[in-house]
Parts: structure tokens; C-alpha cells; sequence
């Protein structure tokens, strides 16, 4: 096996692994008020402006214990769900059937090869997760070329992002314990080298962090034409715990606000304030 390939396969098992200890973590992630529910709300309502109509179908490549699938099935899409995580694949397997939805299938596959996939089979696909769990430009490259190739012209691909500009206000968040003056390296290593990796286990598997300015040339390199460059936590990235609790004591107004959260979410002068950030691209 060549350094390269040994690298790749030691980065996918690590990734495993990581999704084995925190699977449970990864379903409740999108609901948890704070960590993950204003993402959910404003990736939704974005990627609701672009769906084809019900009945299409969708491939979720990364979707982990499939929240989005499970949302998309309810409307009546005929979904895939494609994972490299056999823990999550599980939990997705209950989930669906606990919410008594129906999917067209549950399949343990890596986002750069979707092989079993034939061309233009898809009328949209969500890659919400493996092109920031991947290190290495080629795979990346692989993961951009294969939704290209599975999908329909007209399809429009919802492809997630870690935002390189977080790293900065992340080290100075003193609510997050493992920014200490002593794993200052990590930060600088995200800041520097677009690698975000914390040698503690359990806090998050690997990750490549991207500048928001080079999200769409890489995406277009591959054929796309961009459509949208969305901050998946709008301008509150870091007011979460503010925004939870104001929720709960000003439902109404909330209500409000959430809308005009999501409405910001592509100003260009904002893209960049979130953790994560939502590419849509169309195949001419
Ligand atoms: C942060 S989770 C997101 C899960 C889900 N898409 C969501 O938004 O809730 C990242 C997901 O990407 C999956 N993943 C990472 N690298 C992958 C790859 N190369 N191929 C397929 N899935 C991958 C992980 O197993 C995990 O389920």
C-alpha cells in the first residue's frame, strides 16, 4: 500500500471511530438548542428553496443518523442514505422506523467513490459532512466530481463546509474548555494550515476548514455552477445560548427573529460568521 493510501484508510477509520463514541451525540446534535438547532432550521428552510418537487429522488451521501433524510422523506422524497459509519447507518435504521417514514435505501458508502450509483440518478444530493472530514485535496476533488456525476442536469447539490474564519473566535471563546492557553497549537494549526484536529479523543474526528471566498471555485472546478453560499448558523454563530433561551421566553418574537436569521444567511457580509457554511450548486 502506498503512504498515500495507508494515510487515506487510517483518516476513514478514524473517522469511524469517531462516529462510534459519539453516535448518539450526532442524532441529538441537530436539536440540542445550542449546538446544532439553528443550523438544522436555516440549512432546512435554504435547501427547501431548491428541492425538486416531491417524488424526486434524493441521495443523502454523509447523512449520518438522518435527520435531513427522514425530513426529506416526510415530504415524500425518495431517498438514499449513504454513510461511512455503520453506527450511524443503525441509529438512521430506528430512527426511520420510529417516525415511520420510508426510505429507498440505507447503504454503508465513502463519499469519494459512489460507484454503485449510476449517472444522472439523482435529482438532488446532500453531502452534509465528508468534504470537511477529509484532509486531502484529491479526495475532496473525488467527493465534488461524484455528486457532479450522480446528478441530474438541473440538480442541485447542498454541500457542507467548516468555515477557516472560525478559528479566531473560537480561541478566544472561554466557553469552550479546550481552548486553554496550553492547546494553543491547535488553534494556530486551524488558523495556518486549515486543519482543524484535537488530539483529545471524543471532541471531533479530523477536519479541513475552508476560507468561504474558496468554496465556490473549488466547487465550480468540478462543473458546477454556484447558486448560493449560505452561514448555516446566519450572523448568531455565537449567541446560541443567548438565542435558546430567548426562544423560550419570547416564543413569539423568536419566531421573528428566526425568520430574519435564515433570510441573512447568504449576505455576503455575513457568510463568513458561522461555523458552517452550505454550498448550493446546480449541474448545468
Ligand atoms: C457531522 S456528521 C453530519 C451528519 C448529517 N449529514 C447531519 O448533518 O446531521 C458528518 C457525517 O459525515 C460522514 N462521513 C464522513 N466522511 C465520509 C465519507 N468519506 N463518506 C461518507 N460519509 C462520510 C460521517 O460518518 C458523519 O455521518
Amino acid at each position: 500500500m502506498t503512504e498515500a493510501a495507508s494515510e487515506r484508510e487510517k483518516s476513514i477509520r478514524r473517522v469511524r471511530r469517531f462516529y462510534e463514541v459519539s453516535a448518539q451525540r450526532e442524532w441529538e446534535r441537530l436539536e440540542h438548542p445550542t449546538q446544532g438547532a439553528l443550523e438544522f432550521a436555516i440549512n432546512k428552510a435554504w435547501i427547501q428553496k431548491f428541492l425538486p418537487g416531491p417524488g424526486s429522488r434524493i441521495l443523502d451521501i454523509g447523512g449520518g443518523p438522518g435527520r435531513y433524510s427522514i425530513w426529506l422523506a416526510a415530504q415524500g422524497y425518495r431517498v438514499t442514505l449513504a454513510d461511512l459509519s455503520a453506527n450511524l447507518l443503525a441509529i438512521a435504521r430506528g430512527k426511520v422506523a420510529e417516525e415511520d417514514v420510508e426510505l429507498e435505501g440505507v447503504i454503508e458508502a465513502n463519499a469519494t467513490d459512489l460507484s454503485r450509483f449510476a449517472n444522472e440518478s439523482f435529482d438532488a444530493v446532500l453531502c452534509l459532512g465528508p468534504m470537511y472530514h477529509l484532509l486531502d485535496e484529491s479526495d475532496r476533488q473525488a467527493v465534488a466530481a461524484e455528486l457532479f456525476r450522480v446528478l441530474k442536469p438541473g440538480g442541485h447539490a447542498f454541500v457542507a463546509f467548516l468555515n477557516h474564519l472560525s478559528a479566531l473566535r473560537a480561541a478566544v471563546n472561554q466557553d469552550i474548555p479546550f481552548f486553554t492557553p496550553y492547546t494553543f497549537d491547535i488553534v494556530k494549526r486551524w488558523h495556518y494550515d486549515h486543519v482543524m484536529d484535537f488530539p483529545v479523543a471524543g471532541i471531533f474526528s479530523p477536519a479541513w476548514v475552508v476560507h468561504p471566498r474558496d468554496v465556490a471555485p473549488f466547487m465550480e472546478r468540478q462543473g458546477f455552477r454556484s447558486v448560493e453560499l449560505v452561514s448555516s448558523q446566519s450572523v448568531a454563530g455565537d449567541v446560541q445560548a443567548h438565542l435558546a433561551l430567548f426562544a423560550e421566553r419570547q416564543p413569539e418574537l423568536y419566531k421573528w427573529v428566526l425568520h430574519e436569521l435564515v433570510k441573512l444567511a447568504n449576505d455576503p457580509t455575513i457568510v463568513g460568521s458561522g461555523w458552517h457554511l452550505l454550498y448550493i450548486g446546480q449541474k448545468p
